[in-house]
This record gives C-alpha cells, structure tokens and sequence, in this order.
C-alpha cells in the first residue's frame, strides 16, 4: 500500500487536470451513513432502499415522511465538510483540480471550498426542493421549516402536489447535460481520483474506464474493494480522511 501511496501521491503531484470523482463514503466521517458501506444505510436496513425509489416516493405518504424527517436530520446535526472533502479543495485552490464529479446530495464539497461551477452533482442535491406535479423550485429549507411546523408531508403550496428535494431517485431520469459534462470531464483528465464510491451505479461509474481509455491514470481510495480495482494503477484501502490529505499533500 505504501508503494501504491507514494506513487499515486507522485502522479497527483504532478497532475494538472485531476477529476474526482466521489461517493457518500467521503462523507461517513461527517456523520453521513452511506448506502453499501459495513454501515451502510441499505447494508443495515434493506427496506431503507425505498426512499430512494422515485415509485416507492410517490405512493406512500409515509416513505415521504420518513424522507423529510431524513433531510431535517441532516440539516439540523451540525454536519461539517470532512478532512477528505479539503482535501479535494486543496486541489482546486493549487489550480489542479479539472473536475469534481459527485454522486453526492449533501453540498459538502461546496462547503469546504470546491467552487460551485467545478462540481458537477450527478444525483443532484437536497438544497432546492421541486413540486412533482407545477415543477414549482423552491429553497428546501422553507419546506423543512414547515416540517418541523409539524408537516410531515407538506403538499406544494401552489398545487398541492406532490414535493421532492431536487435529488435524483431511482427511476428518475438523470439530466443528460450533466452526464455529458461528466463524461467529458473524465475523457479530459490526467487523473481520475475515485473517492468513497463502490462503482455500482452506472452511468457514471462509465466514467472509471472511460477516463483509463483516454490515458488517465486512474486512483481508487476506498475502503472496500470496487469491480474497477483490477484496471485502477493504484487501490487505496482506509480511511479516506486519513489517505486524501496524504494524497493531494494536505489539501
Ligand atoms: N473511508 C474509506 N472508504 C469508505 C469510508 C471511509 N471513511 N466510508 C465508506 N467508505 C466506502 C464504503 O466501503 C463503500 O464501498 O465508501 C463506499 C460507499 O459506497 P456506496 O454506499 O455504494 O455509495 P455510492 O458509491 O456513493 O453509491 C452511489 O447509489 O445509493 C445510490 O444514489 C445513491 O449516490 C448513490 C449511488
């Protein structure tokens, strides 16, 4: 691991169009659970998978309960970016970061300091929430504000419809835009850095062989094994916030 380390610390240090591309196990030491990980929210509760089935969301009043409670909790705790997440804006401020490709919703990359035009949030996130039926878009923390007012459900106040935080579920359709954009961004990269993502969920885990064919080096930090570690040049098992600032010098 230490050769596998100091050499990917030398490609990255040398890089100029490094893409990261990152999954919710950069945000467990925030206190995020992801979703496959030992801990995982769906590891430890297989029926928690529904809420993030767009079906599952729309028919039962209960699963959207649960979800807005679900977002309340992340935005009550005092949920902060992580030593991995400044990590990845140490890069962006030395001007080597091309990219930053997230699967995540929570907006912790932006808060630590990777500028907004940088991320490209795949899966969207849970800071604009959208009524499923006018396509009214508004901020999610007045909709929050009216859940802690002890609306468990709040219907849209224009429609009545249906709301939703402006992630994308399963069975939702992925804005083809932003997937191209991604693409683009692993095409064009020197080093592709995955961080925290098991490399389940396509397309974007195109993205690993994609950038590879391009010439990339590619660098999976993870703590469990990923079906792309055979064509990775370097695998990084550990604790991302320990490993990414040894990684990108500190961040
Ligand atoms: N250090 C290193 N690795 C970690 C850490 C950590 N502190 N915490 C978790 N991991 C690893 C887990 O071992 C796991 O392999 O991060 C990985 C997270 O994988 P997933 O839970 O599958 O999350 P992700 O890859 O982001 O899932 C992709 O699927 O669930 C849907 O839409 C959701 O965006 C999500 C997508």
């Amino acid at each position: 691991m230490a050769d596998d380390l100091s050499a990917a610390s030398h490609w990255i240090s040398h890089a100029n169009t490094v893409v990261a591309l990152t999954g919710a196990g950069i945000s467990t030491e925030s206190g995020i659970p992801d979703f496959r990980g030992p801990k995982g929210l769906w590891t430890t509760n297989p029926k928690a998978e529904r809420l993030s089935d767009i079906r599952y969301y729309m028919a039962d009043t209960e699963v959207r309960a649960l979800a807005w409670q679900k977002r309340l909790e992340l935005t009550a705790s005092a949920v902060e970016p992580n030593a991995g997440h400044y990590a990845l804006a140490g890069l962006e401020r030395r001007g080597q970061m091309h990219a930053l490709v997230t699967q995540n919703v929570d907006g912790l990359h932006q808060r630590a300091g990777n500028s907004q035009d940088r991320v490209i949030e795949v899966h969207g996130n849970i800071h604009e929430t959208v009524c499923m039926s006018c396509h009214w878009r508004g901020p999610t923390r007045d909709v929050l504000t009216r859940v802690r007012a002890g609306e468990a459900d709040p219907p849209c106040e224009r429609c009545g419809g249906i709301l939703k935080t402006a992630t994308i579920s399963f069975g939702q359709a992925l804005v083809p835009e932003v997937i191209d954009r991604a693409m683009g961004a692993a095409e064009a990269a020197d080093v592709l850095l995955t961080v925290g993502t098991s490399l389940q969920v396509y397309p974007i885990a195109d993205a690993v062989p994609l950038a590879k064919q391009a010439g990339a080096r590619v660098i999976i930090v993870n703590a469990e094994p990923t079906p792309f570690d055979s064509m990775a040049d370097a695998v990084l098992p550990g604790r991302i916030g320990e490993i990414l600032p040894a990684l990108c010098q500190g961040g």
